[in-house]
């Protein structure tokens, strides 16, 4: 058989080809969230409280807990963000909250992300988490802590490091859902 025969021959038939790589359309547009935002947050929120370990919430806030909780932390300063689609569609949101309930932490935000299960895998999360960190640097804070289940949220962990968050503790088997033990890993950021 002669060289260029072989080689036409390698070919794959089409039906084995890959599918030719279409440009990715995925647009969004990151903004502060308001509170009309907040029934689609809590909407897509609850999808992970019913189906995954990624949150320790076993039922989700009512949108009355919701608000007040958006109100509160609005008015200590700790940012909101949300994407959503050309159409207005909520794909995701990242917010800050008090890292915990005393007043000498004010500077220290915890942070929180989720996106619509369509949304991940795309550079959203990267793109949403980056913008938070540069909120809270506006808005004065000093560190940021996340709390993130240590098994089933690869992609969270992934994140956060990518963006520059370190390990800075854990703690094995502090939650119990759906039949079994779950820990968390704190992942911290300096901001200034
Ligand atoms: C976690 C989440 C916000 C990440 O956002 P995303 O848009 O999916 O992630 P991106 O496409 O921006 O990728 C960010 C990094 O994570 C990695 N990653 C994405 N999906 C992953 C997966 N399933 N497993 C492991 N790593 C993953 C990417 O490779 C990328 O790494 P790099 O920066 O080192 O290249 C998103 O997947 C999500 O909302 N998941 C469900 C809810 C959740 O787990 N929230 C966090 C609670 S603590």
């Amino acid at each position: 058989m002669l060289e260029s025969e072989y080689q036409k021959r390698r070919r794959p038939p089409r039906e084995a080809r890959p599918a030719p790589s279409e440009p990715d359309t995925f647009q969004y547009a990151i903004r502060p969230a308001v509170e009309e935002d907040l029934p689609a947050i809590l909407q897509l929120y609850r999808h992970y409280v019913r189906n995954s370990a990624v949150t320790f919430d076993e039922k989700p806030p009512t949108l009355r807990k919701f608000r007040s909780q958006f109100t509160h932390n609005s008015k200590l300063g700790f940012p909101f963000l949300v994407a959503e689609s050309p159409s207005g569609d909520l794909l995701g949101y990242a917010r800050t909250q008090l890292f915990r309930d005393k007043s000498a932490f004010r500077h220290t935000a915890e942070s929180t992300i989720y996106l619509g299960p369509a949304s991940t895998g795309r550079g959203l999360g990267r793109a949403l988490l980056g913008a938070l960190i540069d909120a809270c640097r506006e808005a004065g804070m000093k560190e940021m802590i996340a709390v993130i289940a240590d098994s089933g949220a690869e992609a969270s962990l992934r994140l956060h490091k990518s963006l520059g968050f370190t390990e800075s503790g854990r703690m094995g088997k502090v939650g119990f859902k759906f039949g079994r033990w779950i820990g968390i890993v704190m992942m911290q950021k300096t901001l200034r």
